[in-house]
This record gives structure tokens, C-alpha cells and sequence, in this order.
């Protein structure tokens, strides 16, 4: 889910579908059931949404950008997506489970999230969810406070969009807020993205608000600066492929039965 990033879901789709192909094990972990109503918070261009209503699962999908929203309605007619901020959304019913995969690392205010999935899960309802955790890309984000600083004297520290908390931390502002949590881990998925462009395809899709500002060509130079930064961590020059530094943190929690 986003927040002032200007997201091109066309790029996302083309460029970035790994994003989505990764929660399909997050989909064995919600295991959606037919006849429940499932809410997927962040839900980008729709396919999750799409398999959880495969499953026979009644689909609300929230996004906070109206382009993904467009573009999952565009693809799926049948499903309900609506753009809502993760962090300020009601819904006129509780759902059985509440599901986000990539998304909540946007949202920095995750104690409002935490809240606001809380009071739209029905008693004894369940959260599944998924997201960059601690140390998440951290050699790319180091490379890109390197850059800026060294060549433009910013402090990209400060226009760092995400939020990328401990197991101890997110289970606790879980718990602060009534969820009941069952599971969490920190874990490594080094990411392969896609063609010899994909860190520069990663950065123009994700990293913008750490540009903003430049011209253009100082934003293109500084990503080509990014990019030499990180070819000898990051880039297998055998198969000619980039790979991040992804790193998840995935919950699980219940809202407590009344
Ligand atoms: C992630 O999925 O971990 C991620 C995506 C975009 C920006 C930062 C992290």
C-alpha cells in the first residue's frame, strides 16, 4: 500500500510481478474457505484477491492507490476494490480473515493499521500477513543514502518511506492493539528481479520518494551510481541477474472470540 508514491501499476504488473507470485505461499498459510469473507489490505493490481476469491472466498481488495485499484478492476470486473488507506478504513462488515502480502511496509503509521484491521476482523477472525521486516533491502538502502549524500549532500535517511520492524516490535504493536499472536519470523528471501534492468526497474517503481526532486537526469545518474554500488553484492554477472536483498517478517495473530 502506498503513500505518496505516484505507483504505475502497468510497470508493477509488467516488470514487478514477482511480488505477487511470492504470497501464493502466503495464500497456503491464510487458506482461504468458501462462503468466508476474506479482506486483502494493499491488495496492488489484484491477482491474490483474485485466487483467494478462487478459493470461493467473498473478496474485499483496499488499496491506497487509485492507479492499482483501476488497474484490478480493470482485470478482475467481478471482485470489489476499493482505494482505502491501510491506516484509516472502515468496512460495513467484519471479515473472517484479514490477509496482506508486500504491502504494510508502506504504511508508517502501523499502529493505525494494526487497529484498523483489528476492528474489521470479526471475533475469532484471523490475520495473515506478509512484508519487508528489519534490515529489509539494507544493502540497497545503504547504497542509496551513500549516493545521495556523497553526490548531493541529501539526507535520504530522512525521506526513507518504509517501515521495516522487528519480530518484537510488530508483535507487540499487534498486541497492543487486541490481536492474539500466534506466529512470527524474520527471514531471508533474496529476490532475483527480472532482465539485467531489474535494480533499475526496482528503483523506479519503489525507491522514487528517495529521488524526488532531482531532474531527471540526476535521478538517472544517481540510480546508475546505485546500481555500480551494488553490482559486486548484488548482481550475478554469469546469469545476468540482479537479486535483492529482501528480508520478511511473517504473522500470524487472532482477534479473541467475544
Ligand atoms: C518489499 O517488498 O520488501 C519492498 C518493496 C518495495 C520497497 C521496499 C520493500
Amino acid at each position: 500500500m502506498e503513500t505518496n508514491h505516484d505507483w504505475n501499476a502497468k510497470l508493477y504488473d509488467r516488470k514487478l510481478a514477482f511480488v505477487s507470485g511470492y504470497g501464493e505461499s502466503l495464500l497456503d498459510a491464510l487458506r482461504p474457505r468458501p462462503g468466508e469473507t476474506v479482506l486483502d489490505v494493499g491488495c496492488g493490481t489484484g491477482d491474490l484477491a483474485k485466487r483467494i476469491a478462487d478459493a470461493g472466498a467473498a473478496v474485499v481488495g483496499l488499496d491506497a492507490s487509485p492507479a492499482m485499484i483501476e488497474e484490478a478492476r480493470r482485470k478482475y470486473p467481478g471482485l470489489d476494490f476499493r482505494v482505502a488507506r491501510a491506516e484509516a478504513f472502515a468496512l460495513e462488515r467484519q471479515a473472517d480473515a484479514v490477509f496482506s502480502n508486500a504491502a504494510l511496509h508502506w504504511v508508517t503509521d502501523a499502529a493505525g493499521a494494526a487497529a484498523c484491521m483489528f476492528a474489521a476482523a470479526k471475533p475469532g477472525g484471523r490475520l495473515v500477513a506478509e512484508f519487508g521486516g528489519r534490515g529489509n533491502v539494507g544493502a540497497i538502502v545503504e547504497a542509496v543514502e551513500t549516493v545521495l549524500q556523497d553526490r548531493f549532500g541529501i539526507d535520504a535517511a530522512a525521506r526513507n518511506p518504509w517501515y521495516f520492524p522487528s519480530v518484537g516490535e510488530y508483535a507487540s504493536l499487534l498486541e497492543d492493539a487486541g490481536w492474539e499472536v500466534s506466529y512470527a519470523e524474520l527471514y531471508d528471501r533474496p529476490t532475483p528481479l527480472d532482465g539485467e534492468d531489474g535494480l533499475l526497474a526496482w528503483l523506479t517503481a519503489f525507491a522514487a520518494p528517495f529521488f524526488a526532486g532531482l531532474s531527471d537526469a540526476d535521478a538517472a545518474r544517481a540510480k546508475a551510481d546505485v546500481q555500480d554500488a551494488l553490482a559486486p553484492r548484488l548482481f550475478d554477472e554469469k546469469n545476468r541477474v540482479w537479486t535483492a536483498d529482501y528480508r520478511r517478517l511473517r504473522v500470524a495473530a487472532r482477534k479473541p472470540s467475544a
